[in-house]
């Protein structure tokens, strides 16, 4: 017998539902994110993709549907017919295997860098904290950040701070990590920095990545899949290069037409 191996997706919405009051931006949503894929979403502003990230972080709540992460019912289940919610400890469990960086940075402004990336490992983890620094050490150096060990995030720049963040959501081990516009709030000089960190990241390990970008370039270059959102539905789905090149859909065309004139 020479059956396909079947694995579990990293990462499946199942007719997730998300509204904001009468604003219903996820209305049914279902996609899957293999194990080891590199998947970016794309779309016009207020389509729904920071929150799609947001409720995989769960810093925001589903109104309906099933997110999953390795086949785990992450938020909630169903038992019977009910749709109930998953327990805070099994949820954190989980929750630790995904990590996420912002657009923001949101650093911890009281820390140094070193102790931006240790606080999850040796209070979350519960690594010791020689292990901890080291590990953090080894992150610095590859995000290029080591003589910032003791600075604090004021006395960075944006891009130095982006740099920490992600040694931050790498130092956790996570298996999917989200990475929502992590370059748009930088100088356009800085970009490829940061850029090129992710890249190596997305070459070296075989870490999920969800992520959000208007770096077309970036995306086609990393991504092995790109999902064209719209109203907090998939509108069209395709390999970067096809998607890129050949959109089928007239939505993605405009959109893609819209940020690649800019
Ligand atoms: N905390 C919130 N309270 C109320 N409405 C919200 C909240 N967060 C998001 N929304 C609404 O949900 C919709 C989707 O927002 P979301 O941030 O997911 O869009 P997006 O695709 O990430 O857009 P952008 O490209 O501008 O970042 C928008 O209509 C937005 O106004
Ligand atoms: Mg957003």
């Amino acid at each position: 017998m020479t059956a396909e191996p079947t694995t579990t997706p990293a990462i499946e919405f199942r007719d997730v539902v998300k509204r904001f009051g009468d604003n219903v931006v996820l209305d049914g949503l279902g996609f899957t994110v293999e194990q080891g894929d590199r998947v970016t979403l794309i779309g016009p502003s207020g389509s729904g993709k920071t929150t799609i990230l947001r409720l995989l972080m769960t810093l925001e709540e589903a109104d309906g549907g099933l997110i999953l992460v390795d086949g785990d019912p992450y938020t909630h289940e169903y038992r019977g017919d009910k749709w109930v919610r998953i327990p805070e400890k099994r949820r954190s469990q989980i929750r630790r295997r995904v990590g996420m960086v912002f657009q923001q940075f949101n650093l911890f402004p009281n820390m140094t860098v070193l102790e931006n990336i240790t606080e999850g490992p040796i209070h979350v983890l519960g690594k010791s904290r020689a292990e901890a620094v080291r590990r953090a050490e080894e992150l610095l150096d590859q995000v290029g950040m080591a003589e910032k060990r003791d600075a604090k995030p004021n006395q960075l720049s944006g891009g130095q701070q982006q740099r920490v963040a992600i040694a931050r959501a790498l130092a956790m081990d996570p298996e999917i990590l989200l990475l929502d516009e992590v370059t748009s709030a930088l100088d356009p000089e800085i970009v490829a920095d940061v850029l090129g960190v992710l890249r190596q990241i997305a070459d070296t390990t075989d870490i999920t990545m969800l992520l959000v970008t208007h770096e077309m370039r970036f995306a086609r270059e990393v991504s092995n899949r790109v999902l064209m959102f719209d109203q907090g539905r998939i509108v069209e789905e395709a390999d970067p290069e096809t998607m890129f090149t050949a959109p089928t859909h007239e939505r993605t065309q405009a959109f893609l037409k819209a940020v690649l004139d800019r």
